[in-house]
């Protein structure tokens, strides 16, 4: 399955004009023309994926504690931002299916929980998308998530993630039979992207919220960037980059 690389993403599901990590934002990046969607995904402490970013509920929700010592009963209540709930990771799928959004998997465990959230992201990715004729993206700064991504779901294209890319990270790649490369764009250097481009390697940048910014990032050599400000964007998202994910 082959996918075209959209050159947006909405960034945390629908950026910063929804709630981040939630339905809301996902119908918003795509009322706004978005293609893409990416999304944190980590486990409650009944094991359900569901999507959040922080490792504790205070910043984004109206709860407390930690997400993986919550069973479903108490998250499944709480105020994700304007009445939204925290999603389950399955009915995310089930809306990206629906507007036919690429999404960036970001499986983001919480400390310790590394190897157990990623095989059931993994699995539970495969089956969700199902012949879905748009295809899902798994990324992670865990490269043990990475690991397990590649030995249980191989056909699923994997992404490496890095603040900073590191120096071997072509190796990297190889190592972990990754498709694409996402990095910080604050420290994106133009090494990295004489590199990605010499070995056709898509680079994805976060978080782009500013025009000139994503102009001189597309001139360097960028594949596709992921933002915040959905607003500022959305006359560009039908864009492609040309490139094909996937095998
Ligand atoms: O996946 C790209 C980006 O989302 C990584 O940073 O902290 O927003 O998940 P973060
Ligand atoms: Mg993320």
């Amino acid at each position: 399955m082959k996918n075209p690389l959209p050159r947006w993403f909405a960034h945390r599901g629908g950026g910063s004009l929804a709630p981040e990590n939630t339905l809301a934002g996902i119908r918003l990046a795509a009322r706004l023309g978005y293609r893409a969607v990416e999304f944190d995904v980590m486990l409650s402490g009944d094991g359900t994926p569901v999507l959040i970013h922080d490792e504790t509920l205070e910043r984004t929700t109206n709860g407390s504690g930690r997400v993986c010592d919550t069973p479903d009963s108490i998250l499944f209540r709480l105020d994700a931002g304007n009445g939204e709930r925290i999603p389950r990771f399955a009915e995310a799928v089930a809306l990206c299916r629906e507007y036919g959004l690429l999404a960036n998997v970001e499986i983001k465990p919480a400390t310790g929980f590394e190897r157990e959230t990623a095989e059931v992201v993994a699995r539970m990715t495969t089956s969700l998308w199902q012949g879905a004729v748009v295809q899902p993206l798994i990324s992670s700064f865990s490269l043990e998530a990475i690991e397990v991504a590649r030995d249980l779901v191989p056909n699923i294209p994997r992404g490496l993630l890095f603040e900073q890319v590191p120096a071997d990270w072509l190796q990297e790649m190889s190592r972990w039979q990754a498709l694409t490369l996402h990095c910080s764009a604050r420290h994106v250097s133009d090494q990295v992207l004489g590199e990605a481009r010499d070995h056709a390697v898509p680079v994805l940048c976060y978080t782009v919220n500013q025009p000139e910014q994503a102009k001189s990032l597309f001139e360097r050599g960028v594949s596709a960037v992921f933002t915040d400000r959905l607003d500022l964007f959305s006359s560009e998202t039908s864009a492609y980059k040309g490139l094909q994910l996937g095998g």
